[in-house]
């Protein structure tokens, strides 16, 4: 079981004018990932960032990158983006209409498969894929902003996919991703999720980055 609790702030939160010292504020404080949020105004309503700024962290960054990309036609970029250091790279299924063929791409990248499952998706929707995803991002808001609120009706789709993969034997990475605080983390974790997604909470904490992710860790392994 994947029952080691990682945590992985989203750095769309982050102060884009000190992004290097918040990175290494966070990895000091034990960040096991960092989640980096790409949005094309299309598949999302909002635009973020890309490739330079990945390029950027890469330079800096000591764990692994976690690219979520919500974007139309992911297919076109999965080679640049694991060319600029991602890590792993998680596509929606949603904006995928070749979505085997588009996780081959990603393996054959180099980087660890993902697959992001809006909040209205049905679990089932990745049965036939299950066997060849290392991770499944379940959006716990829709995608395109950071600080909304978490979604209660998804956590029963994190139960429902943390089963489906024990079924087949995987050890996959079950993310959870918006809205996730001292309050909700407890939830996801109990549901089956491993990997913690927290912008809000990490960046915009009042004290500190540090305390931010000390909390997550607290509420998530009490
Ligand atoms: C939302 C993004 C999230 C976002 C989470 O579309 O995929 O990664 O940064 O932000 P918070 O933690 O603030 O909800
Ligand atoms: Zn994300």
């Amino acid at each position: 079981m994947a029952n080691q609790i990682k945590i992985a702030p989203s750095i769309l939160a982050a102060d884009f004018t000190k992004l290097g010292e918040q990175i290494a504020q966070a990895e000091q404080a034990g960040a096991d990932w960092l989640h980096f949020d790409v949005m094309d105004g299309r598949f999302v309503p909002n635009i973020s960032m890309g490739l330079p700024v990945l390029r950027s962290i890469k330079r800096v960054a000591t764990v692994p990158i976690d690219v979520h990309l919500m974007i139309v036609e992911p297919e076109r970029y999965v080679a640049e983006f694991a060319k600029a250091g991602a890590s792993s790279i998680s596509v929606h299924i949603e904006a995928s209409p070749h979505l085997h063929r588009t996780l081959t791409l990603i393996k054959d990248s180099g980087c660890r498969v993902g697959v992001a499952i809006n909040p209205h998706t049905p679990a089932s929707f990745l049965s036939e894929i299950l066997h060849l995803l290392d991770i499944i991002n379940v959006m716990t808001v829709n995608p395109g902003f950071g600080g909304q609120s978490f979604l209660e009706f998804t956590t029963s789709k994190i139960s429902e996919l943390r089963s489906m993969a024990s079924s087949i034997g995987k050890d996959i990475d079950i993310e959870v991703d918006g809205g996730i605080n001292v309050t909700t983390a407890p939830i996801a974790v109990e549901a089956g999720a491993n990997v913690l997604i927290a912008g809000t909470t990490i960046f915009s904490h009042e004290q500190s980055i540090k305390q931010g992710i000390d909390e997550l860790r607290a509420a998530a392994t009490r």
